[in-house]
């Protein structure tokens, strides 16, 4: 019997700032995919919720969690500036805590991106930076329909071993 569980998918308010904070912590350390490392995220809970609060009435940023039980077990996020030349481009974050991969998650929540940067006014093209050798995240960004742009070359440095990094994107 396949095990399934129950999931709310919701825009982050800044009431969730702790348990985001937590969740970025715990996960940075779980695999060496993440940019963020053993270091941590290095913000508060205040600038968290203040950044969130900034982010929810946004046209190009968002923050989407999901929750099972009432913990956030994953997150995905669309980052934009604010510069009129580059105000059109989301870069794409996302995250599942390992103990919940593999159940759709990592899918639902990139749906949901997708969904809202499809009626953003602003977004135009989606971007993203994913190690080459983290094949489940490249698979889940190909099957929704990004594109492989470039390898950069010893892109990032995880443990002191530099690795190739893909950049990909979606125009919408
Ligand atoms: C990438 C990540 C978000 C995926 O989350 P998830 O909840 O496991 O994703 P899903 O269950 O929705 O889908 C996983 C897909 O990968 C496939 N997959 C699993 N292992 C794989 C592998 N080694 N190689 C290729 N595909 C694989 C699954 O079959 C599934 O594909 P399907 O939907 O076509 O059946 C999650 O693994 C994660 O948080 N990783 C660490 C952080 C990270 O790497 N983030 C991306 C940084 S750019």
């Amino acid at each position: 019997m396949n095990e399934t569980i129950d999931c709310i998918i919701r825009e982050a308010i800044p009431s969730d700032a702790e348990q985001i904070l937590k969740f970025l912590n715990e996960t940075a350390a779980q695999t060496g995919f993440m940019t963020q490392g053993r270091e941590g995220v290095g913000v508060s809970v205040e600038e968290e919720e203040e950044q969130l609060d900034t982010i929810y009435s946004s046209l190009n940023n968002c923050v989407f969690i999901a929750r099972v039980d009432e913990e956030v077990v994953g997150i995905a996020s669309i980052h934009a500036s604010d510069k009129p030349k580059i105000e059109h481009i989301g870069e794409i974050g996302v995250v599942v805590d390992k103990g919940y991969w593999g159940f759709g998650l990592g899918t639902l929540l990139m749906e949901e991106l997708l969904l809202w940067a499809d009626e953003s006014p602003m977004l135009s093209r989606l971007e993203l930076k994913v190690q080459e050798r983290n094949s489940r995240a490249r698979h889940l960004y190909e099957k929704l329909g990004f594109k492989l742009e470039a390898i950069m070359e010893q892109g990032v440095k995880d443990e002191g071993q530099l690795l190739n990094v893909c950049l990909m994107s979606k125009l919408i």
